[in-house]
């Protein structure tokens, strides 16, 4: 069996989801199987790796085996593009450094969702929008009472956000790009409100409606730590730090959440199902739980001079323990997103008064010395996002049980982009990977009196 690539000339062409893209007939990859000799296509996209179409392999009888898919591109899309050898993150694009510091969170949930950065006029529709949407159904609140005090918020956003379903029938039509956009609106402006409610159901504290004439982040912020017995003065160094936030964690391509989405969203499902899914599958710690980790993990350390033995445990082969918030399965230069995060701690920290804390103290020299060893250099182990936007929420406030709450308010503005170019392509199936099996031949069943 050989796979093999030859050379041709580029012409456009449609692929097996009827979406036109470049396809390189001087690149052909063809594969000797069974004595038989299988040509396939090859796509150029406008960045990254040409891809390989083996859509037609299993009308041979066959498939590929790809645990994981590290090697397969479950869909072609056009929002964001990472490589994370130069360590690029672009959102339709505009580098996130750009992003970050010239724009905003809904600016760039627009730019997410219809590809392009809205003119004034859009921008004023789409706050407008979202602004009219912010509140949740009255009879939602009665939901949150079903909920132990001590419930993870995560496990209350699952149920509370799938429940928005239940709500907005009017709006569930997935054919419809009104519909969707209704969907998508609706979303954004309420994962903010039940976030805050999450937060507050957790504390005892009463709920706090949402406010139009504030900014996003900072109506997020207010929904949390404000109470009706007082006014609450939010310092802008600290909104925009939130709004930071959000935008780093808006959208990051095919990640297992966004996966999820996708998955959930190819079966007709309505986007409040799937993003409820995307939400499960954020909370596990490998995905959105790390910078919780991060922070807890800074905490042990402690003091500045207990580093080095956690750097030895860190390199011991026989020690399962991690540098946790150091390393990345894509980003094998720097997390673009970590640079931006790393300045916006610092701005944060000066502003509360917390630049000279023990936490940030450790955080600085850990990287400081982390950077310099050769065991991290060697395995391209870099800062991720996730070192500083654990210690940066945590200085804004935020308990460690929000941080992936705050993640999937955030992450939604990518699950409802993903989703709704998904369901506005033509042609596209419902996901049914296949399997290796390696369980038992056919056999007879074994009556429970004969059984061993
Ligand atoms: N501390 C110490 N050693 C590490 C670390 C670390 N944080 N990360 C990787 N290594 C070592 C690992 O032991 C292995 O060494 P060796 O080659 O000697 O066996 C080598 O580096 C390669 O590790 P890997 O597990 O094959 O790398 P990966 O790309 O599969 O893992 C990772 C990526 C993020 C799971 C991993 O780096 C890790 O566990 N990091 C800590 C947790 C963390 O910060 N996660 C957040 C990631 S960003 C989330 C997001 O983008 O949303």
């Amino acid at each position: 069996m050989a796979l093999t690539l030859q050379a041709n000339s580029l012409k456009m062409t449609r692929s097996n989801f009827g979406v036109t893209i470049m396809s390189d007939a001087a690149k052909k990859a063809s594969l000797n199987f069974n004595d038989k000799n299988i040509d396939f296509p090859v796509y150029q996209g406008t960045l990254g790796p040409d891809v390989i179409d083996v859509t037609s392999l299993q009308k041979q009888g066959t498939f590929t085996f790809d645990p994981g898919f590290m090697s397969t591109a479950s869909c072609e899309s056009k929002i964001t593009y990472i490589d994370g050898e130069k360590g690029i993150l672009l959102h339709r694009g505009y580098p996130i450094e750009q992003l970050c510091e010239q724009s905003n969170f809904l600016e760039v949930a627009y730019l997410l969702l219809y590809g392009e950065l809205p003119s004034k006029t859009e921008s004023v529709r789409f706050v407008d929008d979202i602004n009219n949407h912010t509140m949740v159904h009255e009879q939602l609140r009665s939901f949150f009472n079903g909920f132990r005090r001590d419930a993870h918020p995560m496990a209350v956003m699952v149920g509370v956000v799938g429940a928005l379903s239940a709500f907005y029938h009017d709006s569930l039509d997935i054919n419809n790009p009104e519909h969707r956009y209704i969907s998508a609106i609706r979303l954004i402006a309420k994962m903010p409100t039940l976030a805050a409610m999450s937060y507050k159901y957790s504390i005892g504290q009463p709920f706090v409606y949402p406010q139009n004439h504030l900014s996003y982040a900072e109506n997020f912020l207010n929904m949390m730590f404000s109470v009706p017995c007082e006014k609450l003065a939010l310092d802008p160094v600290l909104v925009r730090a939130m709004d930071r936030i959000f935008i780093i964690h808006a959208d990051h391509e095919q990640n297992a959440s966004t996966s999820t989405v996708r998955i959930a969203g190819s079966t007709g499902a309505n986007p409040f199902a799937c993003i409820s899914a995307g939400i499960a599958a954020l909370w596990g710690p490998a995905h959105g739980g790390a910078n919780e980790a991060a922070l807890n993990m800074l905490k042990e350390i402690g003091t500045v001079d207990r580093i080095p033995e956690f750097i030895q445990r860190a390199k011991d082969p026989n020690d399962s323990f991690r540098l946790m918030g150091f390393g990345h399965r894509v980003y094998k230069n720097f997390d673009p997103r970590a640079k931006v995060m790393q300045k916006t701690c610092h701005e944060v920290l000066e502003a509360t008064g917390q630049g000279d804390s023990m936490l940030f103290k450790v955080a600085k020299e850990l990287e400081k010395i982390a950077l310099q060893d050769e065991y991290f250099i060697q395995r391209k182990l870099y800062p991720n996002v996730d070192f500083y936007s654990g210690i940066t929420l945590s200085a804004l406030g935020i308990p460690t049980s929000m941080f992936t709450v705050i993640f999937a308010l955030a992450r939604t503005a990518g699950w409802v982009s993903q989703w709704s170019e998904m369901i506005g392509q033509p042609g596209h199936k419902i996901a049914r990977p296949r399997q290796l099996y390696t369980g038992y031949t056919q056999r007879d069943f074994v009556p429970v009196d004969l059984r061993k």
